[in-house]
């Protein structure tokens, strides 16, 4: 290293042992100040610009990383700040020595990916680890994600994805933590924990980058990339909370989203970008955008060039353009001709050195770049274990009738669908290096290593999607020979996650077709769903004897599977997304508005209440509900005090009692209404949840605590405040119980 470049090391290690007194943390900060401007200082506008510049290194799965030549010229110029979708020790070790060793300043670089649910270890899809509500699961499946990530070079990664999510037409509810904003608020910051750690200087633990800011769920139509037109209320009441959750956990980054808000792009919004995150929430990471989201101003109609994209961007506060190449190309011509001010490209560089400082890459700037740990810190035999865990924790059982599942001892099985041996489509979208191949494990492997090869028998019996029903007749023989039919049939993988609507939610191809000729033959059948949303599934309802809703449950899905249809796991998800009975219901979410007109099924004459012509207002299966083996009885529902005051929380206690045959687990969920409100307030409202074991027989009682401050939300001026009145009180298993009460705040 040249004296050049570790002046502002030796300038820090002098101010670390002159400081003394001070608290730990405010004298690294301003270490860290200090370091940062002094650097600063010495950055020409050239290299400030360099900063807020990203590309993206393409990473071919058979031919490794590649990266566009021309990249590696604007390295060496110190053209770039960060680089993303590059993977492999040594090899963002390679780009790195470019950033260290040839600029002029040897500013490391940042390197990120889209690590959503595992590296190589493959998560359940985030929406389907949500339905575990097991908030320690989370943080661990983060966690190693993280561990993963940078034995193999990443130390930035592009999750959590924080979405409110309640149109299932909107392929990326994938990614998310389903439609609740109480619950998606606790995962958010679970996440963000689990990626960043204690410190992000740790050598296994990454800056997380929440996304994507912001309403990016609520696109119109479920078309992905749609237009956003949200009152204030609902994106303050419902879409930001996961946002400001993430960031009071310390996320480090934030990434724009693609839609326009309300008629401004998300990614040239002042009011997203500077009112609420700096100035109301005081972030202090920094902003990037979406994949060349800034350039799609001028389609969204907003720039009329690349130029004025560019200058919009970086007045309304985004730090960094990932790929679209604008700031590359013209923020100096704008600071030259006086539309943009120097200023403002010094705080974006500012905001991005903080976080390499603190990602330690200033003190070693390949400590992410450790070819010891790429072979030994990847699918370790811990972390698939952790992997088959968090996947049968994520499971749904949507429906059991006669006790279907678990599977009884000496049964014959015949597995049947599309899905029972497919290693690929299992792992889920987006599944960054999972090897789709030969790692994951299969429902039949799963099932041959659980009982062995002699009672199951298997045929495919029809692809995902085609016409061919070619395979039908040997299903069926394959099924009438059997004592139980389980079929595994859902979506391809790719049927959700980015860009990947649909408006059909129904079960793709001629799987339904199958469905209807195994049922003729009279045996009890068990459906293993896997799928990336909420789909409309009532004739399997009807005629299914066991659902269970497995989501895509990554590298140790099979196994997962096996575990909760043998019995070995008692199933214990829940639904954080509300399946409709038809698209037509959608949006369909439990948390709605109860109308001038709420429609009473009980009273007929009332033709005029909010519904449908052909179809009931209810879900097909409602936000919180899924079974278990074991069977639980709620009583005994008491509170402290009939009122809440700012003094007196509140105390709720519940009996929970597993009145059936097996040892099981149960969400208990807590909601509240408020009955009148200066804005409207929605019907029901989670306010707490406990996942409580119980062995069989066995009672607790479970307690919550609620105080005011749970009770506030935004009003018509935006201020986050309570109001007295009357409330409701739900507990139960799922959203849809009846178990209530009343109080009233003073
Ligand atoms: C997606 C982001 C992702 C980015 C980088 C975009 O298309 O919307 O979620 O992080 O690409 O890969």
């Amino acid at each position: 290293m040249k004296l050049k470049r570790i002046t502002p090391l030796i300038f820090c290690f002098c101010l670390t042992i002159l400081s003394g007194c001070t608290k730990k943390s405010d004298t690294a900060d301003s270490e860290m100040d200090r370091f940062i401007d002094d650097l600063l200082s010495r950055m020409t506008l050239d290299e400030k610009i360099g900063q807020t510049v990203l590309y993206t290194s393409g990473y071919d799965v058979i031919t490794g990383p590649t990266v566009d030549p021309d990249y590696k010229e604007y390295l060496k110029k110190g053209m770039v700040g960060g680089i993303f979708n590059a993977v492999g020790a040594d090899y963002t070790r390679s780009l790195q020595k470019i950033a260290v060793e040839e600029t002029r300043l040897g500013i490391p670089l940042i390197f990120g990916y889209d690590v959503i649910h595992g590296q190589r270890t493959i998560f359940p899809i985030p929406l389907a680890e949500s339905c575990s509500w097991d908030l320690e699961a989370m943080e661990r499946s983060a966690k190693i994600a993280a561990s993963e990530a940078t034995a193999e070079g990443v130390n930035w990664i592009y999750a959590p994805m924080v979405d409110i999510s309640r149109d299932p037409r909107w392929g990326r509810v994938a990614e998310g933590a389903g439609e609740d904003v109480y619950l998606g608020s606790l995962i958010a910051a679970a996440r963000v924990k689990g990626f960043q750690g204690n410190s992000l200087k740790d050598k296994n633990t990454v800056v997380a980058c929440v996304k994507h800011y912001a309403a990016y769920g609520a696109t119109m139509a479920g078309r992905d990339y749609n237009t956003v037109d949200m009152s204030l209320n609902e994106l303050w009441n419902t879409y930001l909370p996961p946002f400001k959750a993430a960031l009071d956990a310390g996320c480090g980054t934030i990434m724009t989203s693609f839609n326009d808000l309300n008629g401004i792009p998300a990614t040239g919004n002042n009011y997203l970008l500077k009112e609420i995150l700096r100035d109301r929430w005081n972030f202090n990471g920094f902003v990037v955008t979406d994949y060349t989201s800034i350039n799609e101003m001028i389609p969204h109609g907003y720039a009329k060039d690349e130029k004025h994209s560019a200058e919009i961007a970086m007045n309304a506060g985004v730090n960094m353009d990932m790929q679209g190449g604008v700031y590359m190309n013209h923020l100096k011509t704008l600071v030259e001709e006086g539309k943009v001010s120097e200023k403002e490209i010094t705080e974006a560089a500012r905001a991005i050195l903080r976080i390499k400082y603190k990602l330690g890459l200033f003190e070693d700037p390949y400590r992410y770049c450790d070819t010891d740990r790429e072979k030994t810190d990847i699918l370790t035999v811990e972390n698939k274990e952790a992997a088959r865990d968090i996947a049968r924790k994520s499971m749904v059982l949507l429906k059991n009738d006669n006790q279907t599942l678990p599977l009884k001892e000496d049964k014959r099985i015949a597995l049947i669908g599309p899905l029972a041996k497919d290693q690929y489509e299992i792992l889920g979208c987006w599944s960054a290096m999972g090897n789709r191949d030969t790692i994951p494990v299969s429902v039949y492997e799963g099932l041959v290593d659980a009982i062995g090869e002699n009672r199951i028998s298997y045929a495919k019996g029809c692809d995902i999607q085609s016409e061919d029903t070619k395979g039908f007749n040997e299903a069926v023989k394959m099924a009438s020979a059997a004592d139980v039919v389980v079929m595994v049939m859902g979506e391809y993988h790719n049927m959700s996650g980015e860009n990947n609507s649909r408006t059909d939610l129904s079960l793709p191809g001629v799987q339904l077709d199958l469905l209807k000729a195994i049922k003729k033959t009279g045996k009890p059948i068990v459906l293993v769903l896997m799928n990336g949303r909420p789909l409309t599934i009532n004739w399997e309802k009807e005629n299914m004897d066991a659902i269970l809703e497995a989501w895509f449950p990554g590298t140790m899905g099979g196994a997962a599977i096996a575990d909760v249809l043998t019995g070995k796991y008692n199933p214990s998800g829940k639904l954080t997304m509300t399946f409709p009975q038809r698209v037509g219901q959608i949006p369909l979410f439990y948390n709605h508005k109860n109308t001038g007109r709420p429609f009473d099924p009980n009273d007929p004459q009332f033709a005029y209440g909010s519904k449908y012509w052909d179809v009931s207002n209810d879900p097909l299966y409602p936000f919180g509900h899924g079974l278990s083996y074991t069977t639980f009885s709620y009583s005994d529902l008491t509170l402290s005090s009939k009122e809440i005051t700012s003094t007196n929380p509140l105390k709720i206690s519940i009996k929970l009692t597993n009145t059936g045959k097996y040892d099981g687990e149960e969400v208990v969920q807590l909601y509240t209404r408020d009955l009148v409100g200066s804005i409207t307030r929605p019907v029901k409202e989670l306010k707490g949840f406990k996942k409580v074991f119980l062995k069989a027989g066995e009672s607790q009682n479970i307690e919550f605590t609620l105080t005011v401050d749970d009770l506030r939300f935004y009003n018509a001026n935006l201020k986050y405040d309570y109001e007295p009145g009357d409330f409701h009180l739900f507990v139960g298993g799922s959203s849809d119980t009846k178990i209530k009460t009343g109080f009233v705040l003073e």
